[in-house]
């Protein structure tokens, strides 16, 4: 019987919440995970416990609103792997939990940086 590789890919975010129940249940199928996010602590973290789950993890640490910081992060785990069989571009925030009228222009910016142009990021580095 010839070998079957493992499928491979990651997700952003997955340092908290359903980024890391993502790739937790991703690495439970058995496929390698790539835990991307901007908190190295949190990364870390989800990737131990992936681990200790039997499964296999990488910890990568991104801005995902930097795009240096993107394509690099997405070429380690293209170079830890192989190429990438999927992408969960789950990374986001919310808006600094302020109403509207106390937020500032750099706070909103930020918002749309990270959930419009992050996820624009991820997904023009991940496709090749
Ligand atoms: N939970 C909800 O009710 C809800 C509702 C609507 C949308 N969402 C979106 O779903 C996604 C996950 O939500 P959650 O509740 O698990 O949020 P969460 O805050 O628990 O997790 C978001 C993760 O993204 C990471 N992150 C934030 N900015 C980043 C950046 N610039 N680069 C890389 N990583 C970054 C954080 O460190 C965190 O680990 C988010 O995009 C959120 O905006 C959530």
């Amino acid at each position: 019987m010839s070998a079957v590789s493992r499928r491979a890919g990651l997700v952003t975010g997955a340092g908290s919440g359903i980024g890391r129940a993502t790739a937790l249940e991703i690495a439970r199928s058995g496929a390698a995970v790539a835990v991307l996010d901007i908190d190295a602590g949190a990364a870390a973290e989800t990737t131990e416990m992936i681990r200790k789950d039997g499964g296999e993890a990488l910890a990568v640490t991104v801005d995902i609103a930097d795009e240096g910081s993107v394509r690099a992060a997405v070429e380690r785990a293209v170079t830890a792997y192989g190429g990438l069989d999927f992408a969960v571009n789950n990374a986001g925030m919310a808006s600094h939990r302020q109403q509207l009228d106390q937020m500032t222009l750099d706070q909103f910016e930020r918002v749309v940086r990270v959930n419009l142009a992050g996820t624009f990021l991820c997904m023009k580095y991940e496709l090749p």
